[in-house]
């Protein structure tokens, strides 16, 4: 069995617009573009994790392109290869293809996560739209339209996926859990979508890791919640070291609070995520969280003190 198989996140992952949960506005406007493909402008996705937008921009280039989308079409990841070379090299090379063989309207580059890329890295972007726009269309991705400079921003149209709303969340998993033969409690699938806050990747897979012969338990969405707690500390981590400290607070209080992980849990989670990172001054980073676990050990204060701990993350960088 293939992975696309196995995963339950690929095996239903929308391949046409009308199978696509919520995001009405977004559909509504991309439908006219699939129409008319010559007059397609640029696009700019914006919004939070697991909403959509990698899967309609890979489904307009399927739409759009035919068969030969794979070969017409460069996915890339700006905070793959963060900065201004990935930008200039490959997607001028790519950019710079003019074939008219085969009839398609444009060749397609998918940028996901521009938000990371940098001002530089962006302002080069936008002369290479400029210059390759008669044969290119671009469809950008990223969560906070905010980070991308205005220039580019205002060379796109720019589409706005919304957090998932529950009742379609649920009739998704519902259906989900009917195809596959899953059973499940009553208010289940509402936890999960409490836990995970209208992000469907997160929902599905959080349900595939739930399933206990066959069913699906309050108990077991619980369980699994907790232990895929490990995945949102390296996140939390990653934020604090990049100095995100409000988004690095944000992923603390949901797994105190919603996923119901204790603190001792947490802090030793923490230290496995830091003493693995090689950004981190190992020796430094083992002083410091050990005098908050003695803390927490006295007694003192988890969310605050884990609040503390991260604030501090960003100083254990060599
Ligand atoms: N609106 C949606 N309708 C149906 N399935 C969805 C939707 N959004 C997400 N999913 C499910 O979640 C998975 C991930 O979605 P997708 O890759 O489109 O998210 P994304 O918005 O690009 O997130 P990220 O910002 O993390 O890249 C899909 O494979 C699909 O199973
Ligand atoms: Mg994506």
């Amino acid at each position: 069995m293939s992975l696309e198989e196995l995963m339950w996140v690929e095996k239903y992952r929308p391949k046409e617009l009308r199978e696509v949960v919520n995001q009405q506005d977004v559909i509504e406007r991309i439908r006219p573009l699939i129409e008319k493909p010559t007059e397609m402008p640029h696009l700019l996705f914006a919004g939070p994790p697991g909403t959509g937008k990698t899967t309609v921009a890979l489904i307009l280039a399927k739409t759009l392109l035919g068969p030969v989308w794979r070969d017409y079409t460069l996915e890339l990841n700006a905070s793959d290869e963060r900065g201004i070379k990935i930008v200039r090299e490959r997607i001028k090379t790519f950019a710079g293809y003019v074939d008219r063989s085969v009839n398609i309207p444009f060749r397609l580059i998918i940028l996901d996560e521009a938000d990371e890329m940098t001002h530089d890295a962006q302002t080069a972007l936008r002369r290479i739209m400029e210059e390759s726009s008669k044969h290119t269309r671009f469809i950008l991705i990223c969560n906070y339209s905010s980070q991308i400079i205005e220039p580019l921003q205002s060379r796109c149209a720019i589409f706005r996926f919304r957090r998932l709303e529950k009742e379609e969340v649920l009739q998704h998993l519902s259906e989900i859990c009917k195809k596959e033969g899953v059973e499940f409690e009553e208010g289940s699938l509402e936890l999960l979508y409490e836990i995970t806050e209208g992000d469907l990747r997160h929902t599905i897979n959080l349900l595939q890791s739930a399933v206990t012969g066959g069913v699906i338990t309050k108990e077991s969405v619980k369980k699994q919640a907790g232990t895929m707690g490990i995945e949102n500390v390296r996140k939390m981590v990653d934020y604090a070291i990049k100095g995100k400290f409000n988004e690095a607070r944000k992923i603390l209080v949901e797994l105190l609070n919603i996923n119901g992980v204790s603190e001792t849990e947490i802090i030793k989670m923490t230290s496995e995520v830091l003493m693995r990172d090689d950004r981190v001054d190992h020796g430094k980073a083992a002083e410091i969280i050990a005098e908050y676990d003695y803390r927490l050990a006295m007694g003192a204060h988890p969310e605050i003190q884990l609040t503390a701990l991260l604030s501090e993350i960003e100083d254990f960088l060599k």
